[in-house]
């Protein structure tokens, strides 16, 4: 059975349940895969951290975020009970893609006044689906309800003017869904083991400290961005496509620890593969901060990045890759090239056009202005 959890708005929480449905599901004895048709991947980061912290997977979680899903998810289907699909955010075409192969809908709403209605939209396209795939069951969950809302108590009046009204269940707001006893996991091993969504531990790690995306880490000793590579063979793959390395950690066989000083550019690549072939591969093009430089979080960089580019899904870091060679081709050391190259490489990659490709005048324009700048 393919059951897919979808809502075209990001955060009412279709990765939480999947995840959390797959467990239970796996718990009473079921083969369950979930399909990550996000590109966020959260869902695979948060198997990934599993695999990090050698934690038992008692279900797969596979990366299929393309409008090829419903021919994709049939070879999936065929090998589980239950095949869990975590629905992506505004995005149509994949959204459409898992209506096609669903046997079951669950369209995930957050209480009134119904957070944008964006909902509103899904439950026009299920609905559309129904047209021409009848036997697509299509239901309602109302996730994150206080307690003390009115629309836990009398759901089906709140919903009286959607269709379909039936209401498959409403999921109550667990405060600190990451929390035990009122207390933040202290390690990322419980919080990941407890079914944390790894985005909640990052932020709830951060904001203890209150560190303000800033780097003034107190645990982090000297100004270098820590990136951790990790090698569990044909599993995880993380490796250097890039980068001057100013330090090497060897932790153990499969984990180093490599640092960049601030100001530097590096690329890190991520694969992920399964029983079902790759899960995940992305890269990013990353620009190591100095103390007090704003940052963003970046999945196994410590403390974090600027990040010049973040692509996901094998055709686009091929790409990506092809980008490198064409730059290392001109004789240049990617690692001096313009930043502003990588910025864009993203922006057209990400919109599936071809980037500008590299040229020695833009280096040596920017080689100048990094001159006068400096
Ligand atoms: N029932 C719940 N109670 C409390 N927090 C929740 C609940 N469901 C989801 N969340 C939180 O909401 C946020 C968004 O959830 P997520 O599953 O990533 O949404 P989506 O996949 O729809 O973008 C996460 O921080 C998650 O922990
Ligand atoms: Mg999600």
């Amino acid at each position: 059975m393919i059951v897919a959890l979808l809502n075209q708005q990001g955060g009412v929480g279709k990765t939480t349940l999947a995840l959390h449905l797959a467990g239970v599901w796996a718990c009473q004895g079921r083969r369950v895969a979930v399909i990550d048709a996000d590109p966020d991947a959260c869902a695979v980061e948060w198997s990934e951290l599993r695999a990090q912290e050698t934690l038992p997977s008692r279900f797969t979680v596979i990366a299929i975020a393309r409008d090829t899903l419903h021919r994709e998810l049939a070879a999936v289907a065929r090998d589980v009970d239950r095949a869990i699909v975590d629905g992506p955010s505004h995005i149509e075409p994949i959204t459409r893609s898992a209506l096609m192969a669903a046997d079951f809908v669950l369209v995930l709403v957050q209480p009134p006044p119904f957070q944008g209605l964006a909902f509103v939209e899904t439950l026009r396209l299920a609905n559309g689906m129904m047209t021409v795939r009848p036997q697509l069951r299509i239901r309602l969950v109302l996730n994150r309800c206080s307690v003390r809302a009115r629309v836990t108590r009398d759901p089906t009046q709140a919903l009286a003017g959607y269709d379909p009204r039936a209401l498959t269940s409403s999921i109550t707001e667990l405060h600190g869904l990451c929390q035990r006893n009122g207390k933040r996991p202290a390690r990322l091993r419980d919080a990941v083991q407890r079914g944390c969504h790894p985005r909640d531990y990052r932020a709830r790690r951060r904001s203890r400290k209150d560190r303000a995306m800033t780097n003034s880490d107190p645990e982090h000793t000297n100004d270098l961005t820590q990136v951790e590579l990790l090698w569990l063979k044909k599993r995880i793959e993380n490796w250097m496509r890039f980068g001057r390395i100013a330090e090497e950690k060897i932790i153990n066989s499969n984990r180093r620890v490599v640092s960049f000083p601030p100001g530097s550019i590096f690329a890190f690549v991520r694969w992920a593969s399964n029983d079902y072939g790759t899960v995940a591969s992305r890269i990013d093009i990353l620009r190591a901060v100095g103390l007090g430089e704003r940052y963003s979080t970046v999945s196994y960089v410590r403390p974090g990045a600027e990040i010049l580019l973040r692509l996901a899904g094998w055709p686009k870091v091929e790409k990506v890759l092809h980008a490198i060679d064409a730059v290392e081709a001109l004789g240049i050391d990617p690692a001096d090239a313009a930043p502003e190259h990588w910025r864009h490489v993203h922006n057209r990659l990400s919109v599936s056009e071809a980037p500008r490709r590299y040229t020695q005048t833009r280096h040596q324009a920017w080689l100048y202005r990094r001159r006068v700048t400096l």
